[in-house]
């Protein structure tokens, strides 16, 4: 059986977690964090100073390529052993090991989607800044190590637009606020094309909820056990988090009721056994606040989110501005509070309208402004919207003819996956 006609594999790499599965599902297979556990005593014998002893060298080399972990499993190993460390191969949406990314990629294929990467295209994301060589060393490592037939490398705001949930039918101009673990990137998109000279970043993600949430926590004195903190703050916080409409109110409403409002953890201390409880209290408003009022984090960083979203759309072409006001498309889980989209809907329109009000009064009564919808979308698939728009596009006829193939690679080398077209199945 030919390649094309087999589901493509679909890779969506986050900064925390993996995206994993074949195209044409709904859902990713696994969704794993982006981490490997390396066993740290067989990679240094392997390089120890016992020069004579060859074959103990590349033995102790062979079994340091072999003894390695991914995902929850890096960690477990990590925690049960010190021989093991950790390696995060992806920072701020960018890969920065590719070692560690290439044995990351081989346990996701061989031991999670246990597919043979000779008999599948393969679609993989990138962050909107990426640059080209990073997408040169992703195609090296695919065609030479995998041996794959075709390559596609995808910009992510791009899928998650193709996810095209927003309406029934797939709008490719829109805005993409996606806010991940460790990227929050706001991104102008035209007819499929990414408007790179109004992307707007900010230093503030998934990471650092958790990061304050664990820091409010720790100054109320409530007891979290050190070891696994953060990954305990974590589950906290995605399990009990929402972004409120007004912190003022909203702290008055916790004062008077606290019963109502605070939540209850139980946890086990990973060294004893013993359990434990902590009480979550303001911490789960003013998690997600840091969106919206960045001051209350650092004083480094100060815009809020909405109004990066206005800069980001004010600084695009005229004539694209308002489709992009009336799709604005949310992607990645920390958009997964409870009513994030309301907040930012309702504080992007507030600035938007002011700005209507004021070109109203100085052009006079006798012109009229029209008033600019403001329209941000919300959809439980928006946690995993840019892998399930990756296998939307995966799906299409189309996108085989869009991949790069092994022969173009093996003729023209690794400097054709700088480029990836934009093709007509994201419409
Ligand atoms: N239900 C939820 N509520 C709030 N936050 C959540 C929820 N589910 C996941 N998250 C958070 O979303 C982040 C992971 O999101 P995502 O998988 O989109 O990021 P990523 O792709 O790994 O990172 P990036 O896109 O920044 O490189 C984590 O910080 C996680 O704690
Ligand atoms: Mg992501």
């Amino acid at each position: 059986m030919d390649a094309s006609s087999r589901p493509a594999v679909v890779i969506d790499n986050g900064t925390g977690f993996t995206k994993m599965g074949f195209a044409g599902n709904v859902e990713p297979c696994f969704i794993i964090p982006t981490v490997v556990a390396v066993n740290d005593t067989l990679s240094s014998q392997s390089k120890s100073s016992n020069k004579g002893n060859w074959l103990a060298q590349h033995t102790a080399g062979v079994m340091a390529d072999l003894d390695f972990y991914i995902g929850e499993e890096a960690l477990s190993r990590s925690r049960a052993s010190a021989n093991y460390n950790l390696s995060y191969p992806i920072h701020n949406g960018q890969v920065e090991n590719w070692d560690a990314m290439e044995r990351f990629w081989q346990q996701c294929i061989f031991n999670y989607l246990r597919c043979d990467p000779e008999d599948h295209y393969f679609l993989l994301t990138e962050s909107p800044l990426t640059a080209p060589e990073n997408r040169e060393y992703a195609g090296e490592i695919m065609f030479e190590t995998f041996n794959i037939p075709g390559l596609y490398i995808a910009v992510q705001p791009v899928l998650a637009l193709a996810a095209g949930y927003t309406t029934s039918k797939c709008e490719m101009t829109g805005v993409v606020v996606d806010v991940g673990d460790g990227a929050t990137h706001v991104v102008p998109v035209a007819d499929g094309y990414v408007i790179g000279s109004s992307i707007k970043s900010i230093p503030i993600t998934g990471k650092d909820v958790t990061c304050f949430v664990q820091k409010l926590l720790k100054e109320r004195g409530e007891f979290i056990p050190p070891e696994d903190s953060f990954e305990v703050v974590r589950k906290i916080k995605e399990t009990y988090c929402y972004t409120c409409s007004d912190i003022v109110k909203e702290f008055n409403k916790h004062d008077r009721e606290p019963s109502k409002f605070i939540k209850h953890w139980t946890g086990v201390k990973p060294k004893s056994g013993a359990t434990y409880t902590c009480d979550i209290g303001y911490e789960r408003f003013m998690g997600p606040e840091i969106f919206f009022s960045p001051e209350i984090y650092g004083s480094d960083f100060t815009t809020p989110l909405p109004a990066v979203i206005d800069k980001c759309i004010q600084s695009s072409p005229i004539d694209t501005r308002r489709a992009l006001y009336k799709n604005i498309v949310l992607s990645g889980g920390s958009t997964m509070f409870k009513d994030f989209h309301r907040r930012l809907q309702r504080d992007l329109k507030k600035i938007v309208d002011t700005r209507v009000r004021a070109a109203s009064s100085r052009l006079g009564p006798d012109v009229k402004s029209q008033p600019i919808e403001v329209n941000v979308a919300n959809h439980p698939i928006q946690k995993y919207a840019v892998w399930f728009g990756g296998s939307v596009l995966a799906s299409t006829a189309e996108f085989y003819t869009a991949c790069h193939t092994k022969a173009e690679y093996e003729e023209y080398g690794a400097s054709i996956c700088r480029t990836n077209p934009v093709f007509k199945g994201m419409y």
